[in-house]
């Protein structure tokens, strides 16, 4: 896979939440990891690959607790929607990785690419509304500060589809 298919952090991805920005911004570092491995063949090659995978699975399963707990906090109303995108995702991860163990053809190349789509997709469509939610909150705290009306009618619909996430098929078949 080129370089040119490696992820690059954007401000576009901030949530605002600065120990959450700097979790996002170390799985793209590891994720840009994946990529010369992720061509090579050969057993030293698939072993490599694999630690990798499954250090990045350790660290975005603490990165989901985290988030988890900090919407929690925030009474965030779909946390518990935002939480079944994560286990889905980790359930598929490690499917995968479970028919890698088991020798069975898995394109490295595609599981590479379908875990940075992921990631990418659902911090600018998900991570995002809480980010909203986040500037709502404190909109309307500065609102009641200066006693005037809130500003509820700005803020869309906090509610998302669970469509916005990536179907695995698209890249496993
Ligand atoms: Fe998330």
């Amino acid at each position: 896979m080129e370089k040119s298919n490696a992820v690059e952090w954007d401000d576009r991805y901030t949530v605002g939440v600065q120990m959450i920005d700097e979790q996002h911004k170390e799985l793209f570092s590891m994720i840009n990891n994946f990529y010369p491995g992720c061509l090579k063949e050969g057993e030293k090659a698939n072993i490599h690959f694999k630690l990798m995978v499954y250090g990045f699975i350790n660290y975005i399963k603490y990165h989901f607790d985290t988030e988890e707990q900090f919407l929690e906090r925030l009474k965030y109303p779909d946390s518990m929607a935002h939480k079944r995108q994560h286990d889905e995702f980790i359930r598929v991860i490690l499917e995968k990785m479970e028919k890698v163990e088991l020798g069975q053809p898995v394109s490295f190349k595609n599981f590479t690419r379908y875990i940075r789509d992921w990631l990418v997709t659902h911090i600018t469509l998900i991570d995002k509304k809480y980010a909203t939610y986040i500037h709502f909150i404190n909109g309307q705290i500065k609102t009641a500060d200066k006693s005037l009306p809130p500003v509820v009618h700005k803020i869309g619909p906090l509610h998302f589809s669970e469509s916005a996430e990536i179907p695995s098929e698209m890249f496993f078949g």
